[in-house]
């Protein structure tokens, strides 16, 4: 009887297996139905989008000037530092630390973030204070615990290089450098780094074996009853909106931006690709391990009115939790191989 019975439950999750993959495998608008709240505004996972100025050729010349000014640690007051040093392109573009270090061992607060896909963002920071690319870029320069410069005391030591001053003259048509041509340069060569495509994107593009047994169960999990699609969803995993998920600590989070107390505590949804390569986890770096996260969520063991509605306990099994894990690995992507450019003195 007890042989039957698991003969029986073998099958059951054969069966399972060979539906999920064959159902992945049609279009992604005929997936089945994901869990997603009635309030929710959805976006279905997808393709890694290609960057808006990927074929843009005659920014060139700003693309290779603001590079080169991402890796210049004249940028920076102690001469020390540059944007590179915490968002490293061997490390996916963040530094691996639990918060970031910067002048003179300054400890930061926040997490670096990685700047892959950073394009596709209405708000930059984890709580959203940036509009856009451009305007985050003045932050760290001015910030005392990161590059804590001066922006005029940067115009002056770039103008004193020909060379730098040869590439204003490329990128902008004439040799002024001041401070927004400088911080422009950089948000355009930002909007270039995106993700390298994951095993999901293979998946997606057909190949059916991209993706093992337990990776497509984490999919469907992912979308279903782990919930996670509620607010990691789109082909970048995140919609691009702010929640509070209930560990925030003292955060003020998007408060600080909009001044709406139903803001407080809110952070910006992050984008989940290459997530198991961008930890430690969460804005202040609070896990370095991701299982740490699922469990975190599958409990939603929350104080009443803090977190958002769309948390709830997930009863989750072991073997759950880790499918979901291994799906976060098909996302995920070693980093792009990226040849520093020379600086000029
Ligand atoms: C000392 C470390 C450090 C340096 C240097 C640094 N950053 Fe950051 N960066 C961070 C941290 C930490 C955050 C998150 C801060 C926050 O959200 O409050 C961040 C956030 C960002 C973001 C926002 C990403 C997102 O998802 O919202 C971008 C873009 C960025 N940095 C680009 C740059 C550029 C460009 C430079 C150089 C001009 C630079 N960083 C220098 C640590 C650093
Ligand atoms: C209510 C919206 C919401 C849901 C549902 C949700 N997340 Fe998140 N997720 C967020 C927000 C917001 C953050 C950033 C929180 C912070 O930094 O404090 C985040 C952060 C993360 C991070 C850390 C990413 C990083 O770069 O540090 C991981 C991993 C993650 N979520 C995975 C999941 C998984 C897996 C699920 C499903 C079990 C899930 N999330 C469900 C909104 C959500």
């Amino acid at each position: 009887m007890v042989l039957l019975l698991l003969s029986f439950m073998e099958k059951e999750q054969t069966i399972e297996k060979d539906d999920l993959r064959e159902i992945y495998s049609r279009p992604t608008a005929s997936w089945p139905a994901p869990h997603v709240s009635p309030s929710v505004s959805w976006k279905e996972l997808g393709l890694l989008p290609e960057s808006p100025i990927a074929h843009s050729d005659s920014l060139q010349p700003m693309i290779e000037l603001g590079k080169i000014l991402f890796f210049d640690t004249k940028l920076s007051g102690s001469g020390k530092i540059s944007c590179a040093s915490c968002h490293d392109p061997a490390l996916n573009w963040t530094d691996g630390k639990k918060t970031s270090v910067g002048h003179e061992g300054a400890v930061s607060k926040r997490n670096s973030p990685t700047i892959q896909n950073t394009w596709y963002y209405n708000r930059l920071f984890w709580d959203g204070r940036s509009r856009n690319l451009q305007d985050q870029a003045f932050g760290p320069i001015n910030s005392e615990t990161e590059m804590h410069s001066e922006m005029y005391e940067v115009m002056r030591k770039l103008s004193r290089s020909s060379a730098y001053r040869q590439m204003f003259k490329k990128a902008f048509g004439d040799e002024g450098i001041d401070p927004d041509r400088l911080t422009e340069a950089i948000a355009v060569f930002e909007k270039t780094i995106i993700s390298r495509k994951s095993r999901f994107d293979e998946f997606l593009e057909g190949n059916k074996k991209a993706l093992s047994n337990s990776e497509l169960r984490g999919l469907h999990l992912f979308r279903t009853k782990a919930r996670c699609i509620n607010c990691h969803n789109g082909p970048l995993f995140s919609d691009n909106l702010f929640h509070n998920v209930g560990f925030s600590g003292a955060e003020q989070g998007y408060y600080k931006v909009s001044h709406n107390e139903a803001d407080m505590g809110k952070i910006k949804t992050p984008s989940l690709r290459d997530v198991t390569r961008t930890g430690p986890w969460m804005h202040d770096g609070q896990f370095n391990d991701l299982q740490q996260v699922i469990s975190r969520y599958n409990l939603a063991k929350f104080p009443p009115g803090v977190a958002d509605t769309l948390l709830r306990p997930l009863g989750l099994s072991v073997r759950e939790k880790r499918d979901l894990l291994a799906f976060l690995g098909a996302i995920s992507a070693p980093p792009v191989e990226f040849n520093k450019p020379a600086i000029p003195e």
